[in-house]
């Protein structure tokens, strides 16, 4: 567990909801709850309630829902430490110091920095002198960039000699063991420390604060490998890192919240030149969930553009369900072949780029296009490979708008009917949820969007939560095992070790705290907006597990009658199971 519940507690006890979300969107009151049109989904009339006394919101349009750390998490796409500490700083909070061990972390960590800072500084002198940078100032002339774009991108050029850099650090006063461990000088088989950039133009990577976290080096002639990049560290990981990110987050318009994605470094230096500065680059590898997640905190759509060479077209097809299941609107730019990015407005034109950034294409067509290229449609084994490849991206939308945008496009394009596409897609998904026990549990949940079905389980929680006193009772009486529903077995959990640690003497926004994940968190928020009338509480609560224990022993005896079938079948001893059946019998009596 990371985060003390203790100090979760304060800082949400200090937050106010209703003033955290009013700072978002415009609230309304409507009795003593609040209304508004909900962040999340879109609809004409308010769905989305903010509740003051319980300290939560619900969406019963799109079933959102939460306190206040979901809201920000879902609303600004922050990870729960974030959240966590936007809302501590808010209210002045002062969080406690993480633990020594990260400490120790921590300082390892900014020493990397300020050795990176330093090479950083150095790199760019050396591009900037007259003499020893002339190369280097050439070839960015050459490509036909100015040298204010060499300024903005921090461009800088490591000398074609083996200890500039080396020297130039350790007379800064490092230690040798933390100019070893920077990555940047390597060791040759007899121990020398030797420079690992060397005649090559230098790129520095920031991350979103603007730090630099690492580099990637270009040789100036036709050697390789041609681009060479600092090793992968505590700071720096390809996988989530996009370059020139600390630039774009700063031009993405409000209006058209939208992020394009290249692969290469001039790639994405030419775009900013050419006034697409809302432009980040990925490091040279497939794109990762990790991206699609940053992505996600600046945009709600990416537009990727690709060399529509093979290995451009496979990794936009994975890009695309990666896309998707982050709830990002995907289109894909198409140049022509032989063409990246750079190549292409250098030679063509800016306004030959943006063109064809106004025809993108939504992911999903070219998904469509290309598998229907690859099977001819009038054969029917053709129909069905393109329709179950299509439906497996089909699973990965989470957003029902897209969905049934989508559900359309895929009916016109294979002449396939609607309802039959739904069935489709709901057949497989139930597949998926019997395989998915060990699938996450908010993925299981996205397949089920609405209400948990059971009844039974979720009146439970609401009684529990309308008379806490009701859990000493409960969990002398239920297993939390018993419950069915992943989601409603985790509250129950909750709810009876916070009930041990504490007695009734609980906040509902402390349960939330505990629970893991947002979908746990959607489902009780919702469940308390069920309201129970305090005198009918302890009869409902008793029909309730009367309910639950003739489900529990049904079930119990059909799996019993089962295994006497079975053993009967392979000629096995049913005495035993026979015995339990009838005692079970006694019981349901
Ligand atoms: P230029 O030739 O300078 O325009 O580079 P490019 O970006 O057009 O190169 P390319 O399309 O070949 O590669 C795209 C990206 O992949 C580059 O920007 C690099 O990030 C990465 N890359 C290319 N070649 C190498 C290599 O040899 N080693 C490593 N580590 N990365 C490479
Ligand atoms: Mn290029």
């Amino acid at each position: 567990m990371a985060h003390d519940h203790s100090v979760v507690d304060k800082v949400q006890s200090l937050n106010d909801i209703v003033e955290i979300i009013s700072s978002y969107i415009p609230l309304k009151r409507a009795g003593r709850s609040f209304k508004a049109l909900c962040p999340f989904h879109k609809e004409k009339t308010p769905s989305f309630i903010v509740n003051p006394d319980k300290q939560i919101f619900h969406c019963f349009g799109c079933n959102a829902g939460g306190d206040v750390f979901t809201f920000l998490m879902k609303h600004e796409n922050m990870t729960f430490p974030e959240a966590l500490r936007n809302l501590a700083e808010r209210v002045n909070f002062k969080l406690p110091e993480q633990s020594s061990r990260s400490k120790e972390e921590v300082s390892k960590q900014q020493g990397l920095l300020a050795i990176y800072e330093k090479a950083y500084e150095y790199y760019r002198s050396v591009y900037e002198d007259s003499q020893k940078g002339a190369r280097a100032r050439q070839y960015v002339k050459d490509r036909g960039f100015s040298e204010d774009t060499a300024k903005a991108f921090g461009l800088g050029y490591a000398l074609d000699a083996w200890r500039g850099l080396f020297e130039f650090l350790a007379k800064k006063d490092f230690p040798q063991s933390s100019i070893l461990s920077s990555g940047l000088i390597q060791r040759s088989s007899d121990g020398n420390p030797y420079d690992l950039f060397r005649g090559r133009l230098i790129f520095p990577i920031w991350n979103s604060q603007g730090k630099v976290i690492a580099f990637g080096g270009r040789i100036l002639t036709s050697e390789l490998p041609k681009y060479v990049n600092s090793p992968e560290s505590e700071l720096f990981k390809k996988r989530s890192e996009l370059y020139g990110l600390n630039l774009a987050k700063r031009h993405i318009p409000d209006t058209r919240r939208q992020l394009l994605v290249v692969e290469g470094y001039f790639d994405l230096i030419r775009l900013h030149e050419a006034g697409f500065k809302n432009s980040v680059a990925t490091l040279g590898t497939a794109l990762t969930e990790d991206h699609a997640r940053l992505i996600h905190r600046y945009a709600d759509e990416a537009v990727l553009v690709f060399d529509p060479d093979a290995a451009g077209e496979a990794a936009s097809l994975r890009g695309l369900d990666i896309f998707l299941e982050e709830g990002l609107n995907v289109k894909l730019l198409t140049l022509p072949a032989g063409f990246d990015p750079d190549d292409f407005i250098w030679k063509k034109s800016r306004e030959a780029f943006l063109e064809r950034l106004e025809g993108a294409e939504d992911l999903f067509d070219f998904k469509l296009r290309v598998l229907n290229k690859r099977y001819p449609k009038d054969d029917s084994l053709g129909l069905v490979k393109v329709t179950t490849e299509i439906m497996d991206t089909l699973g990965h939308v989470k957003s029902q708008i897209l969905l049934d945008r989508y559900i359309q496009k895929l009916s016109e394009a294979m002449r396939i009917s609607e309802p039959s596409i739904r069935l489709e897609l709901n057949k497989m998904r139930a597949k998926h949820r019997i395989k998915g026990e060990n699938q996450t549990l908010s993925n299981r949940v996205a397949a089920d969007p609405k209400f948990p079905a059971d009844n039974i389980e979720a009146t439970i929680i609401a009684l529990l939560l309308s008379n806490t006193a009701l859990i000493g009772q409960a969990s002398a009486e239920i297993e939390p095992l018993q419950f069915r529903h992943p989601l409603s077995r985790t509250v129950l959990e909750t709810l009876i070790d916070i009930y041990n640690e504490q007695g009734q003497s609980f906040t509902l926004p402390q349960v939330l705290n505990r629970l893991p994940d947002e979908a746990t968190k959607a489902f009780l928020s919702r469940i308390t907006f069920f309201e129970v009338n305090d005198a009918e509480c302890e009869k409902a609560f008793r029909d309730c597990l009367t309910a639950f224990t003739k489900r529990a022993l049904k079930e119990r005896m059909d799996k019993v009658q089962g295994a006497i079938r079975e053993a009967e079948r392979n000629g096995e001893e049913t005495g035993m199971l026979v015995r339990e059946y009838q005692n079970l019998l006694l019981q349901a009596k």
